[in-house]
């Protein structure tokens, strides 16, 4: 299976999961050169795309990336007009080696795709991937909750056994801002220094990882954490889960959770 296979299923999984209305969300994913050479020359530069920040740590790597304005509807069936592979080739600059045939040009969001795996790589070696969506429910939850990371990764915790054995490290959350600008690419990335989820209010979540299986199934379960929020949060509560009982979750699954919020 090609990495353009591979990527596609997702985005259209992605797509039929109701989280990437028209152009909404974006995918950016490390690429091998082997992976590269399978589909294209890697030294055959077709367009380049300048950027004002330093992306010096990128240096050398290739990316796949979807295209500003592309619907993740259309990517399995017509990959080359909505992606693009890019090498990175010098700290300001992209060279398309293989896509966006009908003139496309990278997300809107790749200044923010671009920092976060600068800093995601600094935590793990292995990362290779981030994705942009807008899940109903996580942008539901940013109209009705407060927006203070601990309290939002409490209540997702709460929600399902299975919430603090997936994103143990817990969710950031960001205020309203601008998205496609400096601001927001600024403040994801810096959070991405100690979580690999951060939630955008009323706007989606950027989610990263080593696999595409690890980060759709990171969206899958904040997504459905948040789903059983929205279902019961003005309902009466009988029985929730407990901080005690999170602890013996955490203790039976070997976790490294986030300090200061359980307990
Ligand atoms: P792009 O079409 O530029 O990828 O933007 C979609 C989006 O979700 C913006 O946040
Ligand atoms: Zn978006």
């Amino acid at each position: 299976m090609s990495c353009i296979d591979e990527v596609t299923e997702i985005l259209d999984l992605l797509y039929k999961h109701n989280w990437d209305e028209r152009n909404g969300g974006n995918l950016s994913y490390i690429l091998t050169e082997e992976e590269v050479n399978f589909i294209c020359n890697p030294n055959n530069i077709i367009r380049e795309f300048k950027y004002s920040f330093d992306m010096s740590e990128l240096v050398g790597k290739y990316f796949i990336i979807t295209g500003t304005g592309k619907y993740f509807k259309n990517c399995l069936k017509d990959p080359i007009n909505n992606l693009g592979i890019m090498k990175v080739l010098d700290k300001n600059t992209l060279g398309l080696v293989w896509g966006y045939l009908d003139g496309g040009r990278p997300t809107s969001e790749a200044p923010t795709h671009l920092k976060c795996h600068i800093e995601r790589l600094k935590q793990d070696k292995e990362h290779r991937l981030v994705i942009h969506c807008h899940p109903t429910n996580i942008i539901c939850m940013t109209h009705v909750h407060d927006l203070d990371s601990n309290h939002f990764t409490e209540d997702l915790w709460k929600m399902q056994t299975e919430s603090i054995v997936v994103f143990p490290e817990g969710i950031a959350v960001l205020p309203w801002i601008l998205c496609g600008g400096e601001e927001i690419g600024i403040a994801t990335a810096d959070k991405m220094k100690e979580y690999r989820s951060v939630v955008w209010a009323q706007h989606g979540i950027f989610c990263t990882g080593k696999t595409l299986d690890e980060v759709f199934g990171l969206i899958e379960t904040i997504e459905k954490a948040a789903e059983i929020y929205m279902k019961i949060f003005d309902k009466k509560i009988y029985q929730s889960i407990t901080n005690e009982q999170l602890i013996t979750l955490a203790k039976a699954f070997n976790l490294n959770y986030r300090k200061g919020i359980i307990d």
